[in-house]
């Protein structure tokens, strides 16, 4: 295979606008106000997939949001790659954290993006990852070099769990039988330092609700006599861990995945400084499960976090007021092992066992997914190797991330298939935070080596 970079220095002003026109749509999927916007996006992908050249397009409906599904089949006796994407991003709040709008992208030089970046929703996370993809395709189509055959399967659902993809895969497994799944929806390590993730953790997200008096109650004629559901709800996600910042759910490690002296030892060397990590985010120190390494306490090692708490009074001034309810939305990030639906069991009984007499506690589950690790000697794997050292020169390092993309585990189980997460963001590009960004270089490089991929997985394969 050619190398692409001519191609891309022609085009690249147009590639750039046409990810800037996806970007000025608010595909937000967690807020229903927006679903014409959604929509709008879902038949964006589909033109530019036909002009990409995919043989036929279809936006197939779903109980949620469509899936975008194209396909260009070249021959049956070639192997096929499935690759998989979202069109949607998470909601953009808080606004007023944002330097400009987040649906009015700009291009901004920052210090790491000395050649700019693409300030938007959804620029890293996952528009522009996913758009490297279609050009990729485009070049491939355009100078006659796809040297296989493609499916490309661009949901909208998957920023609020992927709610309909199961329900999608497994009445289409057909349609979807493929040889290898790639992905571009993680991150890698640095500019300098290219990597393929292989492990994702999986999720299980909660939210609770304690409720103590039947109304909202003087805090001075009341406060003291009757349990605070605010005060409850602190203790009770407070003993949640222990001094050692253990998580105290019983059972909650029982089926945990256990990493080998050596195993640790290897994650070890992938490069990482404390100092710029903790500058990066302006803390004085890290945080966390007392044993592990900043690496693996996010990535190898399951967690619980409370991403959002409300009730009572919030407004300007002061109110004098002890609320009825009080609220908070938990997620637990998984290991390769742990079932995310015996978890959210586990947290229900424990939650609820906790509550003292006064309250009453409800746990609404709401979505999620098993963890990932794929190995690093597969077909898959060895032809990533090699497409990220032609296009950057090195050898890509193993990395497992955080993150969690649910679907990846229900791939491998309903279509038998591995895997391949070919990440070009970088942990500073802010994705889910105000001011996400996607490095232009990044999204260039990502469209130079992706045909590389096709290229090395074909040959691999004969
Ligand atoms: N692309 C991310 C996941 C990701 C990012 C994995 C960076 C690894 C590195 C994806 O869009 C995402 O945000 N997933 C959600 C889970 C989902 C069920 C809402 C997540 O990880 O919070
Ligand atoms: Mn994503
Ligand atoms: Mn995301």
């Amino acid at each position: 295979m050619k190398s692409a970079k001519t191609y891309i220095e022609k085009n690249k002003d147009r590639f750039l606008d046409e990810l800037i026109q996806l970007l000025k749509i608010p595909s937000i999927s967690a807020d229903s106000a927006y679903k014409k916007d959604v929509l709008k996006t879902a038949e964006a992908v589909k033109k530019q997939l036909e002009k990409a050249g995919c043989d036929s397009v279809e936006i197939c409906e779903t109980p949620g949001y469509p899936i975008v599904y194209g396909e260009k089949m070249i021959d049956k006796k070639l192997p096929t790659i499935l690759v998989y994407g979202h069109y949607d991003v998470q909601p953009p709040d808080p606004l007023d954290l944002w330097d400009s709008p987040p649906f009015e992208p700009v291009i901004k030089k920052t210090k790491l993006h000395p050649e700019g970046a693409i300030f938007a929703r959804g620029s890293c996370d996952d528009k522009g990852q996913m758009y490297m993809h279609v050009k990729a395709l485009e070049y491939m189509t355009k100078t006659d070099q796809l040297p296989c055959n493609v499916k490309f399967m661009i949901e909208g659902e998957e920023e609020v769990g992927s709610s309909s993809l199961e329900w999608f895969v497994t009445k289409n497994k057909k349609k979807l039988a493929n040889d290898v799944i790639l992905i571009s929806d993680t991150g890698m390590i640095a500019k300098d330092v290219p990597s393929i993730t292989t492990g994702l953790r999986g999720l299980s997200y909660v939210e609770v609700e304690v409720t103590g008096p039947n109304r909202d109650l003087h805090s001075g004629l009341y406060g003291g006599a009757v349990a605070n559901p605010i005060n409850i709800l602190c203790k009770m996600i407070a003993s949640l861990h222990d001094k050692n910042t253990h998580i105290t759910i019983p059972g909650f490690y029982d089926d945990v995945e256990k990493l080998s002296k050596k195993e640790r030892e290897k994650m070890a060397e992938a490069p990482f400084n404390l100092e710029d990590y903790k500058k990066a985010l302006d803390i004085g120190a890290v945080y966390g499960e007392k044993g592990y390494s900043t690496n693996e306490r996010n990535s190898i090692r399951p967690t619980l976090d409370v991403n959002g708490i409300w009730g009572g009074y919030t407004g300007e001034g002061a109110k004098t007021v002890i609320a009825s309810k009080a609220y908070a939305k938990i997620s637990m990030r998984l290991v390769p092992n742990q079932d995310w639906k015996k978890i959210t069991e586990l947290f229900k009984k424990h939650f609820e066992s906790i509550a003292p007499e006064g309250v009453r506690v409800k746990v609404k589950p709401h979505h999620g997914g098993q963890a990932y690790v794929t190995p690093i000697d597969s077909l898959g794997y060895k032809a990533a190797e090699k497409a990220y050292e032609e296009t950057f020169g090195k050898t890509p390092i193993p990395q497992r991330s955080g993150g969690s993309i649910p679907i990846v585990a229900l791939f491998e189980k309903e279509l038998k298939s591995k895997t391949i997460l070919m990440g070009f963001g970088l942990d500073s590009d802010a994705i889910h935070s105000p001011n996400e960004h996607f490095g232009i270089w990044n999204y260039l490089k990502g469209i130079e080596t992706i045909p590389q991929f096709y290229h090395f997985f074909t040959e691999l394969s004969k």
